[in-house]
């Protein structure tokens, strides 16, 4: 039995790929190629030793999706990473994200159940907790109404994936929230690999440390943390991908719909951040303190013991391995994939 992976060749995609054939599974990679790159599936050749099945196709392809289904028929699940997922991109293209990501996976799920294949697990986000009301944050925490269009897509996908299962308990559908996925594979040879300038704080600091960008810009200093710098959970992309092969688990179990937060239960600071990637890596990173980026909360990190109970699966990676990891995919790799 194959497992469907949309978006394979993305960040988080390709790294889960990689674990899911190291656990023997038989992987069918789908990926439009808007904002990734079919290099990384030679390099998931590379490390594994394992062919990818890729087929060039985008969620939002009914026939061609249609195709696939009906071809291979040993499709046993889904797992969705397929989507737009740029915060300010969003905010300024709001349309492009609710077609791309939430008319794409209403595609996916038709096509699915008419073929009757039933398990999908979802790729989440913490967004979805907004600004929570404490911290750590746990899956019984509220889902509060997202600050930007990209939180919304997540949001709204849960909601669609919830009332599918409400209407129809044949369905095995597990969502899994990531907080801040950062890192690579310790071989350097996938990671992170944004178009254009970085939005998120990782690839900015390792574009700094390679020298394609000037100056860290630190988006606040002002907030009610230890150190008034914006607080994350952040997590290795290994640890991440590990525990989507845990959660295939809910498919033989038929565990219906579950939702699962995937971080380290930890969090830690821009400045700690900046400070642990200058000594792991012996490399000083210049930072400037500039205003508050519109829409960042002060702090988020996660209860992560329902996973650990019911999945099996605990981070193991500290930021220390995730400062590392980070920068030796970059270092090997100055322009991406490029
Ligand atoms: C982390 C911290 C910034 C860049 C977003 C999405 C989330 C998920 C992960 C997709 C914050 C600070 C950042 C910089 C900085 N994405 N920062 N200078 O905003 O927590 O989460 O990415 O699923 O859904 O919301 O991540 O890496 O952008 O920011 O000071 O150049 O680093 O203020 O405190 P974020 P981030």
């Amino acid at each position: 039995m194959a497992i469907l992976v949309t978006g394979g060749c993305g960040f988080i995609g390709s790294h889960t790929v990689v674990e899911l054939l190291n656990a023997g599974k038989e992987v069918i990679v789908i990926d439009n190629l808007d904002n990734s790159s079919e290099k990384s599936l030679e390099r998931v050749k590379e490390i594994t030793g394992k062919d990818v099945v890729f087929y060039k196709l985008d969620i939002r392809d009914r026939e061609g999706l249609e195709k696939l289904f009906s071809e291979r028929s040993d499709i046993e699940g889904c797992i969705h990473f397929a989507g737009k997922k740029a915060v300010g991109e969003s905010v300024q293209l709001p349309w492009e994200y609710y077609e791309n990501n939430i008319g794409g996976t209403l595609t996916l799920i038709d096509v699915m159940r008419k073929h009757n294949v039933k398990n999908i697990i979802f790729s989440s986000s913490s967004t979805v907790y907004g600004d929570p009301d404490s911290i750590p944050v746990t899956e019984e925490s509220p889902v509060k109404k997202c600050t930007n269009p990209y939180g919304s897509t997540k949001a709204m996908q849960e909601t669609i994936f919830t009332d599918i299962w409400n209407a129809d308990k044949e369905w095995n559908i597990v969502l899994l929230r990531y907080f801040n996925p950062i890192g690579a594979h310790q071989s350097g040879k996938i990671g992170e690999d944004p178009n254009g300038i970085p939005n998120n704080l990782m690839p900015y600091i390792t574009q700094v440390a390679v020298g394609k960008l000037e100056c860290l810009q630190i988006f606040g200093d002002d907030y009610s943390t230890p150190d008034g710098t914006g607080v994350r959970d952040y997590i290795h992309v290994v640890d991440l991908a590990k525990g989507h092969v845990k959660a295939l688990k809910k498919f033989d179990e038929k565990g219906g719909l579950s939702v699962y937060n995937l971080g380290t239960g930890k969090g830690n600071s821009v400045l700690e951040v900046v400070k642990s990637f200058e000594e792991v890596n012996g490399i000083k990173i210049p930072y400037k303190i500039v205003a508050r980026r519109p829409g960042d909360i002060a702090a988020n990190w996660c209860d992560a013991s329902k996973a650990e109970r019911e999945l099996g699966w605990k981070a193991e990676y500290d930021i220390k391995d995730m400062c590392r990891d980070s920068w030796r995919w970059q270092q090997m790799n100055p322009n991406g994939y490029r």
